[in-house]
Formats: C-alpha cells, sequence, structure tokens
C-alpha cells in the first residue's frame, strides 16, 4: 500500500512501518499502541504495559539513519519515520547454580567461573547504551569481573531483564543474568535475613491467608473489579 492509498484519518498522525507495513497512527501512541491500533495482535512481548515486565523489547530505525535502536515497546512513543520490527530471541547463557553449595565467605571468583565469558568484554558500552533503566550496564560488568556483589547489586538493582543490553552485546554476555547471581549471592552472604519476611513465610505456610484466597476465588468479575477500585493508593509525591 502507498501512502497516497492510505485512508483519512484524524489529524494529527505519524506515518511508521510495522514489520514491514506502512501505516499511520495518532501521535503520542506508544509503539504497543500503535501496533495495536494497526490491526496486530500481541499474544506475547507485551506484560504489564508500565514498564517494569521487561517482555515488550523492540527494535526500530529511524529513516536514512542506519542506527539500529532498542527500546521497551510500552514505554516509547511513536515518531515519523520509524521502522519497527520485534525483538528475536534472545538465547542467553544463564548458569545453574546452587549458592547453598557454594562457600561464599571464601570464593572471589562466583561470577567469572559461571560466566566466563565477562573476560571477553571489550568495554564498549554499547549495553549501557541499549539499557531503558539508564543503567550503567558496563560499569557493572566491570564490578562483576572483579566479583564485587554488592556493586553490582547497588548498580543493576533497577534491572527488569529485558536482555536489550545482551541483544546488543558483541562479546555475547548476559549482563542481566550475571546481575541476578550477585545480587542472590550478595543477599544470601551480605544482608541479615528479614524477620518480616521470615513471619510472612511461616504464616502462608500455615496457611493463615488461605479464607482470604479463597474469597477472592469465589469473587465474580465485578465484585473483584469494585474491590480493586476501592483498593488503597498511595498518594503521588
Ligand atoms: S541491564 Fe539489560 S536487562 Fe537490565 S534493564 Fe538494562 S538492558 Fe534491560
Ligand atoms: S556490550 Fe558487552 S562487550 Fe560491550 S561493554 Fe557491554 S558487556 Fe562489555
Ligand atoms: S510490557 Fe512490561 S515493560 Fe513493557
Amino acid at each position: 500500500m502507498s501512502l497516497s492509498e492510505l485512508p483519512d484519518l484524524p489529524s494529527p498522525l505519524v506515518t511508521i512501518h510495522i514489520l514491514g507495513r506502512l501505516v499511520q497512527v495518532p501521535e503520542g501512541l506508544t509503539l504497543m499502541k500503535a501496533m495495536e491500533y494497526a490491526g496486530f495482535r500481541l499474544v506475547h512481548g507485551v506484560g504489564c504495559r508500565g514498564g517494569f515486565c521487561g517482555s515488550c523489547g523492540i527494535l526500530y530505525r529511524m529513516a536514512d539513519d542506519y542506527k539500529l535502536r532498542p527500546a521497551l515497546a510500552c514505554q516509547t512513543t511513536v515518531a515519523e519515520g520509524m521502522y519497527l520490527a520485534r525483538m528475536p530471541f534472545v538465547p542467553t547463557n544463564r548458569a545453574h547454580h546452587d549458592l547453598t553449595q557454594v562457600n561464599l565467605a571464601t570464593t572471589t571468583t562466583l561470577l567469572a567461573s559461571r560466566y566466563p565469558e565477562l573476560a571477553r568484554c571489550v568495554a564498549c558500552n554499547t549495553c549501557t547504551k541499549a539499557c531503558p533503566q539508564e543503567l550503567q550496564v558496563m560499569d557493572y560488568v566491570q564490578f562483576a569481573l572483579r566479583d564485587d556483589w554488592a556493586e553490582v547489586t547497588r548498580e543493576s538493582f533497577d534491572c527488569i531483564q529485558c536482555g536489550l543490553c545482551a541483544l546488543r552485546c558483541p562479546a555475547d554476555i548476559a549482563q542481566f543474568q550475571v546481575a541476578q547471581l550477585a545480587r542472590r549471592a550478595h543477599a544470601l552472604h551480605n544482608v541479615a535475613p528479614s524477620p518480616q519476611l521470615a513471619a510472612r513465610v511461616a504464616s502462608i505456610k500455615a496457611g493463615e491467608h488461605r479464607p482470604e484466597l479463597e474469597r477472592l476465588l469465589d469473587m465474580d468479575v465485578d465484585g473483584l473489579r469494585a474491590l480493586h477500585a476501592a483498593r488503597e493508593i498511595e498518594e503521588a509525591s
């Protein structure tokens, strides 16, 4: 279909390509909503729609620009001349480990032994530029090479596991998997156990929340909607 064949729609509109299809969509839509507006039914690569779950990674180029840009489809708005493509599955290396079997007090190579590809980092900073959370990904990779779990935890705490860093890494490093292992080791070895968490786990195991769960399971959709609408919401600061 050419531009002249597109139907008249209320303006302002922007013209973009979605998976090779030329479409016009209202400006201000997110990429995810633009795809739905254009008739695409999203059955995967969509989750929270709020920038938290990391499932909606997408790639795009602008007209006349060679640069391939990663983004979250639920957080990025359409712009004239975008070419959108769905992100391929990223088969990242995820090390299997049982941290209870590791002497965390003495190991100094936990991350590098599970993820030896860390040594291939060429410090290109592509991962940092790809991160929609604006994390200093290359920096936490350097901390990971030093097995500094606390610093990896600090730098990666807002990671949403979207995989866009790994998708762009020329060294095939799965940065977010490395960071997750570091956070788990740090939590297990360096952070005091939370008494509140222990108490909550015990109350769940004792079945104390079962009646409430059963009450929810018995409710119809209208009842659930009313409950949702009546929930306590923290005031925006
Ligand atoms: S560090 Fe990687 S996986 Fe985590 S949010 Fe940034 S790009 Fe996504
Ligand atoms: S993209 Fe890969 S090679 Fe480049 S800095 Fe990040 S981890 Fe290192
Ligand atoms: S749908 Fe969850 S981050 Fe976009």
